[in-house]
This record gives structure tokens, C-alpha cells and sequence, in this order.
């Protein structure tokens, strides 16, 4: 007996009909690790391809990503280790690096939204997301306090997304009703709902500059790569709390749990293709292991297919690249 060939495999004509949504520029979204001063760009060995930028090329990286479609950032400040401290104070100040960054993007780029990372590890020497307590635990309620604060701070200053990237319990209510307060009710909270303690770090926390931390143990507060189930009740409770668009992170390992949020919410669902996740693919292109541009977009497909209506991923800017290049034939 002959198979005949599926609808989807006959022609290209008809397999262009019967393509299911997959990536479009708008669906990515750049995260950028931006510096103080003036300084060149300084490359991160295990990210090729990223940098920080200071404010200057941080814009005009801006406008490149906005010239493909690209309509979001993701932004990490890089603090200087002489502004950190135990108790991550310089998250406090006004005229701190970040929001003085995200004051200039918002004047020079008002159509590019600007999604602000909220927690307090680019602050604190010991690298954890929030404040220790005297056994050297998470002290979760004095954290989010703090969150709630940094939140109002960096609204304040321009960015339409503030992301807790925590794992605090409790901090989305608390930061919905300190920005409420503030006068800040059309900033957006999207959540880290499901934040996965894992190995997939690794290459961020240099580019943060935390790499003491790089092997940091933050299972107290990040999820248990096992707990399926567990991630999703935890996901839906930010929906209570009034989460605005909830994030699986990372993406690639976990898109069973995109794939059954997808099922449970109607909200906004975004995945973060994490460090590691772009680390391992170009560490193999490297070796000559795989093909590393239909290896990047088969892995953004699939994060989309499983249910993420937008990604956060370092291959943003070739990826739109590539569509639109890809586009123009
Ligand atoms: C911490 C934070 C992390 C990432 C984003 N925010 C790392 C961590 O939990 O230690 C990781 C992103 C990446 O690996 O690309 N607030």
C-alpha cells in the first residue's frame, strides 16, 4: 500500500496555506544588558554575539531592533560592583543606573515598549533575588516590599512592563498595589509564573556580572524542574494576584508547562529562551555540530507552537533578520 503524502507535505503552495502561526519579528523580544559610562561594548564569552552596551550603542541597538519589527526590549542594568551591597540598597535610588537608562530610552524610542527586570540580584553582592535573613535564608516579605518599591521606581521612569523575575510569593499583588498607589495603573506586570531553578543560568549571570554567582543554589524560592504541576498552581495564583501576561522560563525544556498554561489561562503567555538555551546551540554550531540558523528557528518554532504568544531570546535581533531578509525574496 502507497502513504500518500499529507496536505502538508504535497507542495509548497499548499504547505504555505496550511503553516500554523510561528515567528513573526513582533513575537520576539530582545533582552539587552546595558552599563554605566561610556566604555565599548563588552562581549560575554559564553553568549556570542551579546553585549553590554553602554546607553549610546543601546539605543542605536534599539533602533536597529525596531527597524525589523521588533517592538519590546527585555532590560538588564549591569551595576558595578561598587554598588553592591548585602541589602542591594542602590535599587533604591533615583538617579541609579537604571532608571536614568530607561528615562533616556523613553524619550528617545517613546514607541519601543520597555520591559523592566524586577528583583534585586544586579544589587546585591551575594547575587540571590531578594534579602537574607539572619540564617542566610530568603526573607521573602521584607523582598517584596523592596520589589514593590524598585517597581514604582522604574515605572516611574519609563518602563510600560515591569517583570518580577523573582519567585517571591505574594510580589505581584504587591507590586499591582504599590504601582496602583503610585499613580502608575497602566503599567503592565509581566510575571515570571513559572520560574524554573536551573542550569540554563549560567551564561546571564556573567553577563550580569554576578559570576561568583554563576552556580548560585536559589531552589528556596525558584521551582523544582519536576514539579509540573506545582508550576502551573503557582502560575495561576499571579493570575489572581493580577499579572498582566505570565512567563515560563526557560523555554526550551519546559514547554510542556507553556503548553498546559496555554490551556489553563487566557492571558498572555511569553517564555524566555534563556542564556544556556542559546549558549548550548551556538557552542555546537561552533563545533560544527549543527546548522545554527534553522537550529535557532526550529527552537523558536517550537516555543511558539507550544503556546507562547511572545519570546524573550538573545537571537532576536537574527532571527527578525532572517524574516525579513527571508520576506524580501
Ligand atoms: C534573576 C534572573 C536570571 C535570569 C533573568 N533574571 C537568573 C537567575 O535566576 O539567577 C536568567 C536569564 C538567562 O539565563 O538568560 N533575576
Amino acid at each position: 500500500m502507497t502513504v500518500l503524502p499529507s496536505i502538508a507535505q504535497r507542495a509548497a503552495v499548499i504547505r504555505a496555506l496550511v503553516h500554523e502561526p510561528a515567528l513573526t519579528a513582533a513575537s520576539l523580544v530582545a533582552p539587552l544588558f546595558v552599563m554605566d559610562g561610556d566604555g565599548p561594548p563588552v562581549e560575554i564569552a559564553s553568549m556570542p554575539g551579546v553585549r553590554r552596551l553602554n546607553l549610546a550603542d543601546t539605543l542605536r541597538e534599539c533602533e536597529g531592533l525596531a527597524a525589523l519589527g521588533i517592538r519590546a526590549v527585555a532590560l538588564f542594568p549591569v551595576i558595578a560592583s561598587t554598588h553592591k551591597d548585602d541589602a542591594g540598597s542602590y535599587a533604591r535610588r533615583e538617579d541609579g543606573l537604571f532608571p536614568r537608562i530607561l528615562r533616556a530610552m523613553k524619550t528617545a524610542l517613546p514607541q519601543l515598549t520597555l520591559i523592566a527586570d524586577v528583583a534585586l540580584d544586579p544589587y546585591t553582592t551575594h547575587g540571590h533575588d531578594g534579602l537574607l535573613d539572619a540564617r542566610g535564608g530568603v526573607d521573602n516579605d521584607a523582598t517584596v516590599a523592596r520589589l514593590a518599591d524598585l517597581a514604582v521606581l522604574l515605572a516611574q521612569a519609563g518602563a510600560g512592563v515591569v517583570a518580577p523575575s523573582d519567585m517571591m510569593d505574594g510580589r505581584v499583588r504587591a507590586l499591582r498595589s504599590a504601582l496602583d498607589a503610585a499613580g502608575c495603573e497602566g503599567t503592565a506586570i509581566l510575571s515570571y509564573a513559572a520560574k524554573f531553578a536551573s542550569a540554563f543560568y549560567g551564561p546571564f549571570r556573567e553577563a550580569v556580572g554576578s559570576a561568583q554567582a554563576a552556580y548560585l543554589d536559589k531552589r528556596t524560592y525558584q521551582l523544582d524542574p519536576a514539579n509540573a504541576r506545582e508550576a502551573v498552581r503557582d502560575a495561576l495564583l499571579d493570575v489572581e494576584e493580577g499579572a498582566d501576561a505570565l512567563m515560563v522560563k526557560p523555554a526550551g525544556a519546559y514547554l510542556d508547562i507553556l503548553a498546559r498554561l496555554r490551556e489553563r489561562t487566557t492571558l498572555p503567555l511569553a517564555a524566555y529562551q534563556v542564556s544556556g538555551e542559546y549558549a548550548q546551540l551556538h557552542a555546537a554550531a561552533r563545533a560544527g555540530w549543527l546548522d545554527l540558523a534553522r537550529a535557532r528557528d526550529e527552537s523558536l518554532t517550537a516555543i511558539r507552537r507550544a503556546g507562547a504568544d511572545f519570546i524573550l531570546t538573545y537571537f532576536a535581533h537574527s532571527a527578525a533578520t532572517a524574516l525579513r531578509e527571508r520576506a524580501a525574496v
